[in-house]
């Protein structure tokens, strides 16, 4: 049995918190929100807790987790800032807490289960009342990934998490839809500051901070990590549906009717409001992705859910602008369509 324990987004019940982080030091398994998309989370200081997160998402133990503590000045409990103090605290200053995640040299405590068997860790401060209260309420660090089965969508409500992981997990704390809705951006400062996910904090936002960041290919990514990250494999986030991807670029409409038309059996359409329109004599289901860049992050994964509840056989949509928060959203796209991009 899975618990559901409601609380308030913004000023969570300390009673409520605390019966989650006694879940967490009994080596349980809560789901929680962040302002990016709901977490797993487990003692990330302990390795048989750690073990569990793998089991309930069927995921490879050879995908490194995120750490989460309460402040930047934690960070040290798990990672060596040796040498790192000033470009931490530069980042820090700006995006932390937030949908940034830094990977550090590894403390020898970590349990390699952590990162699977990596010198390496992950760390984050997410920027949401709830999961702030859970890792103070705990007083460890809390390992967590996206509170999703392997390779489907990110859950971005409670109810995407208990879709996946219902009976799985001993509690998940239901503060309500996340904000952004993508995943944090992973930044690693091991050797010249390399991008290994696009997501939440903005590239560009980055680089005028502290200069160039290096976007490595997958075979520098690889050397650089344990085992290429779950984030970076190509077959993920992705609806039960098949996932059909048009290319962004000259004569979007006419390549994204064309795609329609090719479709056999029931169609889910998952498009931004104004692409929505050029399909209004198709029959399928449809999810409206909503206009800015924000608004498609915050319903892209529900979407995608929505999609496959309602049965659909395949799902249409497009690439968007790559710039801004158009590069996670399109990292994601093509990692949900399994790498295929329709041209023509
Ligand atoms: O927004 C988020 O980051 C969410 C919330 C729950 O915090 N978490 C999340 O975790 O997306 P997960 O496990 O689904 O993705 C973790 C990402 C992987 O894509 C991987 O690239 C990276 O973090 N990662 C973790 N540890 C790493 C390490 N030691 N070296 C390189 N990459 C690592
Ligand atoms: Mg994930």
């Amino acid at each position: 049995m899975t618990k559901t324990l409601t609380v308030n987004p913004t000023h969570p019940d300390p009673a409520t918190i605390l019966e989650a982080a006694q879940v967490i030091g009994r080596g349980g398994l809560v789901a929680f929100p962040t302002e990016t998309v709901y977490g797993l989370g487990a003692n990330g200081l302990s390795a048989a807790a750690v073990q569990r997160i793998f089991a309930a998402k069927q995921r490879p133990s050879s995908d490194p987790l995120i750490l989460h503590v309460s402040s930047t000045e934690d960070f040290q409990l798990v990672a060596v800032l040796d040498g790192l103090e000033e470009l931490v605290s530069t980042l820090a200053a700006r995006f932390i807490p937030g949908a940034l995640t830094l990977v550090l040299p590894k403390q020898a405590r970590v349990p390699l289960e952590v990162t699977a068997g990596g010198g390496s860790v992950a760390v984050r401060v997410p920027n949401h009342a709830v999961a702030l209260a859970l890792i103070a309420a705990s007083g460890v660090p809390i390992a967590a990934p996206s509170a999703n089965l392997f390779s489907r969508p990110s859950p971005t409500s409670a109810s995407a998490v208990l879709e996946d992981l219902a009976g799985r997990i001993d509690a998940v704390l239901d503060g309500g839809e996340t904000q952004i809705g993508v995943e944090s951006t992973v930044l690693s400062l091991i050797g010249a500051p390399t991008l290994l996910r696009p997501g939440g904090v903005l590239l560009e936002e980055i680089e005028a901070l502290i200069g160039e960041v290096l976007l490595p290919n997958e075979a520098v990514l690889s050397e650089r990590v344990a085992q290429p990250a779950p984030g970076m494999l190509l077959k993920h986030y992705s609806p039960r549906a098949k996932l059909l991807l048009v290319a962004h670029g000259a004569d979007l409409e006419r390549r994204v009717k064309s795609a329609a038309r090719g479709v056999r059996g029931k169609l889910g359409l998952l498009l931004p409001s104004d692409s929505l329109e050029w399909l209004t004599g198709v029959t399928a289901e449809r999810v409206d992705l909503g206009a800015t860049p924000a608004q498609i992050a915050s319903r892209l994964f529900a979407g995608m859910r929505a999609l496959d509840s309602s049965g659909c056989d395949a799902i249409l949509t497009h690439q968007l602008d790559g710039t801004g928060l158009g590069r996670a959203l399109n990292d994601r796209l093509f990692r949900a369509a399994s790498g295929n991009v329709i041209q023509s």
